[in-house]
């Protein structure tokens, strides 16, 4: 059997586990928000109609902020059509997916829902058919106290204390020449940092992120970057990164190593960055807001097309995701966290059954996808410190990235509670690795929980009727022995191990 090492030690610390890292996204695309957190009438629903029992998986997947209204969507969105009564709000064609828009969900119902789910919001605003003054409009009307039209708007409109929202998206994936009002890296530039500093003369606390590039494949990536920047460097703090991948034919290995592709994403990123920094001599640094990033059939999307007709929350992208794609997430969680020192802020896209971890019928069951696994785990149990690893791994050949480590993880080591959690993938389809990492730094140890998800049906899905079919499993081969972590990792797999330091 082949064998991987790690070596662990709680004094090289790369930064703090950031939480916003276990970040989601809800966009009025498909059925996320209508049908999804908002289904008026269902036997759950409260009083605002907010679905309970998708409330209490949003909880326990362990989801921190969520990036709201969207997406495409957002690039074609009035948001004055979701506050005030609903019967006086409009319905609107909402072009970027081919639906109608009721805008009986807004603004202050997905606060209300954000509360009730213990998250931040994290709001994008509407560059592409809008601009500077919609943005400050919208800034004016959720954040500040009262006593000026737009905020006491929000007051009369049932909203008392301001929403205080501190994390604002300038637009949405404005390189994309599908993006409504999709601009070149000058003009958009030169509008978010407009935008930016006019938002800032209201608050200068603020956290905006400038968009950066829709993906790594993208003709502009790199070029965006550095323009956007050298126009906006002074009054944002993050730049956004997108990133979507599949399973093509059928090459499960490179689908494996899917995080290598994100690795090299977030380390051009952050050079491009910290390039711009250093022409414009800035001690600043932007950090990565990684804020779309899942498994998504993007292809089998654009195979069936838009729908033809315009209709209400349509199901859109409902992927019913795998084993083989719950690893994958794992890996990609991973790699985002093993980034913690430049990826502040991360969004899983989406939430609910649009490209989602968590599914929900009509006036039926919700359920929990493979996906969900990973993410609540990964979120539930890394904590404290991410710590620098070093793996000594033998490699495999993928026909995508070449040459992989066939190891992928990540540990993070919370000194108060004397706590250390290993996150490790296998990318090797076919074969077991034999796995051990030395933890004689950490003085004496023992084992807590030790989990994985993996099945022999590299396809299995979790559905309405058998939603547990997918869970993660205990790892039974798992031991200290000594001062060491050992364990057997079965072929593509996704794992963790928990291990308690006696201090
Ligand atoms: O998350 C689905 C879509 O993917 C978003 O609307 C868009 O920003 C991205 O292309």
């Amino acid at each position: 059997m082949q064998r991987a090492k790690l070596s662990i030690d709680p004094a090289f610390v790369v930064a703090p586990v950031n939480r916003r890292v276990f970040g989601s996204f809800v966009e009025h695309m498909g059925r996320c928000v209508y049908g999804g957190i908002f289904e008026p009438g269902h036997p759950t629903a409260d009083d605002a109609g907010l679905r309970g029992d998708v409330l209490a998986l949003v909880r326990e997947l362990g989801v921190t902020a969520v990036r709201y209204p969207g997406g495409n969507f957002v690039s074609g969105y009035k948001w004055e059509d979701g506050v005030g009564p609903v019967e006086d709000r409009p319905t609107r064609l909402d072009p970027a997916w081919r639906t109608i828009e009721t805008n009986a969900f807004g603004l202050n119902e997905f606060m209300e829902w954000a509360t009730k789910a213990d998250i931040e919001p994290i709001m994008a605003m509407n560059l592409g058919t809008r601009g500077l003054q919609e943005a400050i409009d919208l800034l004016e009307y959720a954040n500040h106290p009262q006593g000026t039209a737009l905020s006491d708007a929000r007051i009369e409109h049932g909203a008392k204390e301001p929403h205080d929202i501190r994390m604002w998206c300038l637009g949405n994936e404005m390189d994309g020449p599908w993006q409504l009002g999709h601009k070149t890296a000058e003009e958009y530039g030169r509008l978010a940092a407009e935008t930016a500093r006019a938002m800032r003369q209201f608050d200068k606390d603020l956290e905006l992120v400038a968009c950066g590039s829709s993906g790594r494949a993208m003709p502009t990536f790199g070029a965006w970057e550095a323009t956007v920047l050298e126009h906006t460097y002074d009054v944002v703090d993050l730049i956004s990164a997108h990133a979507y991948y599949e399973l093509e034919g059928d090459d499960v290995a490179s689908f494996l190593a899917s995080s290598v592709n994100m690795d090299l994403f977030i380390r051009e990123v952050v050079a491009t960055a910290d390039h711009v920094g250093a022409k414009l001599s800035s001690a600043k640094k932007i950090n990565i807001a990684f804020d779309e990033w899942n498994v998504w059939y993007l292809r089998e999307l654009q195979r069936s097309g838009m729908p033809e007709d315009w209709t209400v929350a349509p199901r859109l992208s409902e992927d019913a995701y795998t084993v083989l794609d719950a690893v994958v997430v794992g890996s990609l969680l991973i790699t985002l966290l093993r980034h913690s020192d430049r990826v502040t802020a991360a969004c899983q896209a989406q939430l609910v059954n649009t490209i989602s971890s968590i599914r929900a019928e009509p006036n039926g069951p919700a359920w929990r996808q493979s996906i969900f696994h990973p993410f609540a785990l990964t979120a539930r149990h890394a904590q404290g410190q991410v710590l620098d690893l070093r793996v000594d791994a033998p490699t495999l050949d993928t026909t995508k990235h070449g040459a992989v480590s066939l190891l992928d993880s990540v540990a993070t080591y919370d000194a108060d509670e004397g706590t250390l959690a290993v996150f490790v993938v296998n990318r090797d389809p076919a074969q077991p690795v034999a796995f051990s990492t030395d933890l004689r730094a950490f003085g004496e140890v023992t084992l807590g929980d030790a989990v994985m998800v993996w099945d022999e049906d590299l396809f299995a899905v979790n559905t309405m009727d058998d939603p547990d079919r997918v869970v993660p499993q205990p790892h039974r081969s798992a031991e200290v022995v000594g001062t060491s972590l050992q364990a057997e990792l079965p072929p593509a797999s996704w794992s963790m191990f928990v291990v308690q330091v006696s201090r």
